[in-house]
């Protein structure tokens, strides 16, 4: 299959961050064409009107990698059962101005870690209700929550784990080939 530009959005920014070591295991266990990419977004600054039209260059930089990506990868953690306002403020910059959503169309895997056994559903289900709002094309099936505390130790990914996220970027790859973005 051919090359597929994916950009991931991890909301997790502490140094440690259990989300960022997904991503960091999810890229080492990749065995598909899914070409994966990240973005600081603590270096993003808090979104405002006021400066929509006239951003930082970061904001700039950030607005044209998510034009430039075939498919976006969410990451999320789980913040009082929902997701981390650094996601939701890369996602509304990406969302405006008015009229000029980047993310209409976009297939969309949304994924995440927490340590608690419901492994970060509740952030998932409040991040697929801004999604479709957003128009991106969310891969609904297989879902992809994961309890680090049963799916990890120190040395990485447990081997079901390795299985399951090997399964789940496959699909991923065949719900992008299919072209599922607008
Ligand atoms: C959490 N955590 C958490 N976990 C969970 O399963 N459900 C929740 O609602 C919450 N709420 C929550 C709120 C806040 C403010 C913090 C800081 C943490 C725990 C969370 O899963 C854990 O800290 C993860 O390590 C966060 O992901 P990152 O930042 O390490 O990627």
């Amino acid at each position: 299959m051919k090359e597929i530009k994916v950009l991931s959005l991890i909301g997790g920014i502490t140094k440690n961050s259990l989300n960022r070591r997904l991503y960091d295991e999810i890229v080492k266990h990749n065995t598909t064409g899914l070409q994966f990419e990240t973005f600081d977004l603590a270096s993003i600054p808090f979104y405002s009107q006021d400066i929509e039209n006239n951003p930082p260059a970061n904001v700039v930089e950030f607005k044209a990698r998510v034009a430039a990506a075939d498919a976006i990868f969410i990451i999320t953690p789980e913040y009082n059962r929902s997701f981390p306002g650094v996601l939701k403020n890369a996602i509304d910059w990406g969302s405006r101005p008015f009229g000029f959503s980047l993310w209409s169309g976009k297939p969309t895997a949304i994924t995440g870690a927490s340590v608690g056994r419901i492994g970060t559903f509740g952030a998932q289900q409040h991040l697929k209700n801004v999604c479709a709002f957003l128009d991106m094309r969310v891969m609904n099936q297989p879902e992809f929550y994961f309890d680090a505390s049963t799916s990890m130790d120190d040395n990485g990914l447990l081997p079901t784990s390795i299985v399951f996220i090997q399964t789940y970027l496959k699909k991923f790859e065949e719900f992008v080939a299919k072209g599922y973005n607008g």
